[in-house]
């Protein structure tokens, strides 16, 4: 089957970037990235190219080659449906937050609207690709909807989660590990799959392209999250052993990380994980193996979360206690809101549970981050409901100058490990904050011995003092 014509749903963090490289590579394949969001499709097709809705090293080139051409943004949703051979269903799963498996399971009505959508719309046969992240077995649930509501047209339904990770999404499409297929084991199954496999081989070496039953490739994906989220609670653990036993656990990843069974990625101890996925995968995770009733294997895996609150919790409880049990009316810089550097993506960041720690003992906290809006602050702030929003204005500030947000603190945090905090004059830095001069590194980026030359009181995490 030869693919002239793809719709994505959903213009997101995954939909956008993915559909653009796709559509890149395949310039015999018109493209069309639909979203009910107008703003969001209005930002896609701006002219100018650094008002994209979301900021990735590299995007832009791609969506100036590819966007008119053979790659198109839209809220047109039937229409593009209706048109294409080939649908990818690319919109959120968040956690639930009502009802049965409320703050656990992946909230599916966004998926369950697409599908009643394509099965209205759909005249001709249509081959459904979930690239959202979704529990296992969701497909059936897709296909039934589809079976049942659809115009006598047949559907393929095949799953091609998305591994991309936020900060180097274009490098990550361009040169993935894998990509993973799912689809029926039938004929029709296979054909689909090779259609897919297809669109694929146009950049990537087919022995990366993997293709499986579409159960594991759905699973495969909540396990490749949580087992990436789990080496990160690991270290972290770890860390705090290190902070009162003397070792240093930058050493210790290094130690441990250059064994090739363990290896080097993924073992840099930080103040938490965040993100849109880890947490929401990984309780998803819990959430389908308790519905077995497999309790065993969903504490195992719920620990990994309960060390990341613990992470944070104990991040901003150091900065209280070493502050001499008080921050009460005191500045507190944050440098960095985003939950990773290189990403305007603040979901889930550990830098909102630290501040929200400090808020609730009076902190008074200042925020610079290089690519968050104030508004976005803001709104991550207030969506937890622990204070008015008024109240959220007066105690946090944000600003666009790093060294007008370390003027005159009590205390430096570092949330996030963009780059450009490393090049900054601590000396100039030190002359303006109140002493002692506390900076506590949440990822790990300063100098130590630097930063205790200059005259700081310097506090890194894993490394006791
Ligand atoms: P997102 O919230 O950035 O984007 C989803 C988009 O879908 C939104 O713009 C929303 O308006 C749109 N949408 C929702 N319902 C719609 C409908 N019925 N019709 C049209 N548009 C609709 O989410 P995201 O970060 O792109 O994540 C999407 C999926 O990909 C999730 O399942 C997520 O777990 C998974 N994923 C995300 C990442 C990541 O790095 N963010 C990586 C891999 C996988
Ligand atoms: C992650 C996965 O890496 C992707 O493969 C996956 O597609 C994606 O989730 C998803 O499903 O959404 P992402 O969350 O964008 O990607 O970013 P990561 O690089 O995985 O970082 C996640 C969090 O872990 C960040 O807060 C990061 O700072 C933290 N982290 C990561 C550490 O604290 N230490 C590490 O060693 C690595």
């Amino acid at each position: 089957m030869i693919i002239k014509n793809i719709c994505c749903i959903g213009a997101g963090y995954v939909g956008g970037p993915t559909m653009s490289v796709l559509a890149q590579k395949n310039p015999h394949i018109k493209v069309t990235v639909v979203d009910i969001n107008q703003e969001r499709i209005a930002a896609w097709n701006d002219t100018d190219l650094s008002n994209l809705p979301i900021y990735e090293p590299g995007l832009k080139e791609v969506v100036q080659e590819a966007r008119g051409r053979n790659l198109f943004f839209s809220t047109e949703v039937k229409k593009a449906i209706d048109e294409a051979e080939m649908i990818f269903i690319s919109v959120n799963t968040p956690t639930k937050t009502y009802g049965k498996g409320k703050g656990m399971a992946a909230d599916l009505k966004y998926i369950e609207l697409c599908a009643r959508q394509i099965a209205k719309v759909a005249k001709s046969d249509k081959i459904v690709v979930e690239k959202s992240t979704l529990p296992v077995r969701t497909a059936q649930a897709i296909k039934d909807i589809l079976d049942y509501t659809g115009n006598g047209v047949t559907f393929q339904i095949l799953s091609n989660p998305e591994f991309l990770a936020e900060g180097t999404a274009v490098q990550d499409l361009l040169n993935p590990d894998r990509v993973l297929i799912g689809g029926e084991e039938s004929e029709e199954g296979k054909e689909a799959m090779e259609a897919l496999v297809a669109i694929y081989e146009s950049w990537i070496p087919r022995e990366r392209i993997l293709t499986t039953n579409v159960w594991s490739s759905e699973l495969s994906k909540l396990v490749a999250n949580a087992f990436l989220a789990q080496r990160v609670s690991s270290i972290n653990a770890i860390s705090e052993l290190c902070e009162v036993t003397g070792a240093n656990v930058g050493e210790v990843s290094r130690a441990i990380g250059m064994d090739s069974r363990i290896g080097p990625k993924f073992l840099k101890a930080s103040v938490g994980f965040g993100g849109s996925c880890f947490q929401k995968d990984i309780l998803n995770l819990v959430y389908i193996a308790k519905s077995y009733g497999l309790n065993e294997v969903a504490d195992y895996w719920e620990q990994v979360i309960i060390m990341n609150d613990y992470q944070k919790r104990r991040f901003a409880d150091k900065i209280v206690s070493t502050l001499y049990n008080t921050v009460s009316g005191k500045k507190i810089t944050f440098l960095g809101w985003a939950f990773k550097k290189d990403t305007n993506d603040t979901r889930e960041s550990a830098a909102i549970y630290v501040a929200d720690a400090l808020l609730n003992e009076q902190a008074e906290i200042t925020v610079y981050d290089p690519k968050v809006s104030e508004s976005r602050i803001y709104e991550d702030l207030d969506y937890l409901g622990t204070r008015s929003p008024e109240e959220n204005r007066r105690l946090l500030k944000v600003v666009n100058d790093p060294y007008q947000a370390c003027k005159d603190a009590h205390a430096i945090a570092i949330l996030t490990e963009w780059d450009e905090f490393i090049t900054y004059d601590w000396g100039k830095i030190y002359e303006a904050v109140i002493k002692p001069a506390f900076v506590f590194d949440g990822r790990k980026i300063l100098d130590a011995e630097m930063m205790e030359t200059i005259g700081f009181d310097y506090t890194s995490i894993g490394v006791s003092k």
